[in-house]
C-alpha cells in the first residue's frame, strides 16, 4: 500500500521555490559524524544554510540503552531557535531502530532517517549501514519498525556493497517499502569516496522510482560542490527532489548560497568567531565537546586568503578557544585576500 508525503516532507517540497516561485530542488546538508552537530548546523545556517539539516548518525541500540542513552544524546541535541534537523539513526535491530524513533518526537524531532550506507567497518560488523544492502529483508524490517513512530521515514544509502549494478534489485527493493525519501549516495559501500559519483544513473534511478513508488522524494547526494552545481544537475536530470552536499561545506561555508558571491575576510572570521562562541555554549552543558575537534575547522574560515596557512598553523598548536581568539584578533589583519 502506499501512502501519501507526510505534511513535513510536502512542505519542504512547497518551501522550496526559487524568487519567481519556481519549484527548485530542496537543498540539505549531509549527516556527517562529528561534523553536523549543532554548533556547526548553526555557523551554517548564518552562511546562508540550506533547507534541511541531519544530525551525525545516532546509534539506535545506544538510544534505548538505559545506560549508554547519555552517551548520544549530544548527537542529537538542538538549540532553541535552531531549524529542527531531522535525526539520522543507523543499527540492525528492529527493535533498537523502532524503539529509538519513538523516542525522537519527544526531543522536537519530525523525521527520522536510517542510515543504510555507512561504510565503516565497525559499524558493517554490526550489521548496519552499508551491509543492509547485503541483506535487503533486515533493511526492510528496519524500515516497518521506524514507521511505527508514526515520524515519516526515509533511507539514505548506496548504490550497492561491492557493484554498481547492485542497484537495480536493492533501489527498487527500498522503493517497494513506500520510503517517504530516497537519498542516494551515488557510489557503491566498496568505491567509499575515490571515485566519482555516478551521475550517469540518476535518470534510470529517476525512472525506477517513477515506475515503482512515485510518491517517494528523489534526493541525489555525492560530489555536489554547492548550490549551483546542485541546481544544474537537477535541471539536466528532471524528477530529482532534492540535492544533499557534504564535503562542500567544508570547504566553502557558503555551499548552499545562490549565486556564487564573493565573501570578505571579515565574513569568515566573523563565521570562525559563531563557531568558537557556540563551541563555548555548548560546553556549558553536559555535552561537552572535545577541542581538539574544532581544529578541523580552521581552514574552513581561513582558505583563499594570503599568509593563512601561517595563522593556520599557529591555530594549530592552540588548546582553549580564548586562545584562537587572541591569534585572531593580532593576526587577521596580516591576511589579505587573493583570487
Ligand atoms: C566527515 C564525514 C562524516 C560522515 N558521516 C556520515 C553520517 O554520519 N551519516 C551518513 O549517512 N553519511 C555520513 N557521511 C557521508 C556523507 O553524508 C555523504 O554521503 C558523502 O560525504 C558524499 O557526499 P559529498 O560528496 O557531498 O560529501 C560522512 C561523510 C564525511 C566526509
Amino acid at each position: 500500500m502506499t501512502t501519501a508525503k507526510s505534511p513535513f516532507w510536502q512542505k519542504v517540497v512547497d518551501d522550496a521555490k526559487d524568487e519567481n516561485g519556481n519549484q527548485r530542488p530542496f537543498f540539505s546538508m549531509a549527516p556527517m559524524e562529528a561534523v553536523t552537530d549543532t554548533i556547526f548546523r548553526r555557523v551554517v545556517a548564518q552562511a546562508g544554510g540550506p533547507d534541511l539539516y541531519y544530525t551525525e548518525f545516532t546509534n539506535a541500540a545506544s538510544m534505548v540503552h538505559p545506560e549508554a542513552k547519555f552517551s548520544v544524546q549530544g548527537r542529537l541535541a538542538v538549540a532553541d531557535g535552531e531549524k529542527m534537523p531531522i535525526a539520522q539513526i543507523w543499527g540492525s535491530k528492529p527493535e533498537a531502530i523502532g524503539g529509538a524513533a519513538k523516542l525522537l518526537p519527544a526531543l522536537g524531532y519530525q523525521a527520522v532517517d536510517i542510515n543504510m550506507g555507512c561504510p565503516d567497518g565497525t559499524v558493517i560488523k554490526n550489521d548496519s549501514g552499508s551491509d543492509l544492502i547485503r541483506h535487503p529483508d533486515r533493511a526492510a524490517a528496519l524500515i516497518a519498525a521506524a514507521k511505527e513512530s508514526g515520524l515519516p521515514v526515509s533511507v539514505k544509502t548506496r548504490l550497492g556493497f561491492n557493484q554498481v549494478d547492485e542497484y537495480h534489485d536493492w533501489l527498487e527493493m527500498i522503493f517497494k517499502q513506500d520510503v517517504q525519501v530516497l537519498t542516494i549516495h551515488l557510489r557503491t559501500r566498496k568505491e567509499m569516496s575515490k571515485v566519482e559519483a555516478h551521475f550517469e544513473l540518476i535518470d534510470d534511478i529517476v525512472a525506477m522510482r517513477d515506475r515503482i513508488s512515485p510518491q517517494t522524494l528523489l534526493q541525489i547526494n555525492g560530489d555536489v560542490k554547492d548550490y549551483e552545481h546542485g541546481l544544474a544537475l537537477a535541471k539536466e536530470h528532471p524528477g530529482v527532489d532534492g540535492i544533499m552536499i557534504g564535503r562542500g561545506v567544508l570547504n566553502d561555508p557558503y555551499a548552499f548560497e545562490p549565486g556564487n558571491q564573493d565573501h570578505t575576510l571579515a565574513e569568515s572570521i566573523a563565521l570562525l568567531k559563531l563557531q568558537l562562541d557556540l563551541f563555548d555554549e555548548v560546553n556549558q552543558t553536559a555535552n561537552k565537546k572535545n577541542f581538539e575537534a574544532l581544529k578541523r575547522y580552521f581552514k574552513i574560515y581561513l582558505r583563499g586568503f594570503a599568509h593563512a596557512s601561517q595563522l593556520r598553523q599557529m591555530l594549530m598548536e592552540t588548546h582553549a578557544t580564548d586562545e584562537v581568539r587572541a591569534l585572531l584578533k593580532e593576526h587577521v589583519g596580516t591576511l589579505v585576500a587573493v583570487d
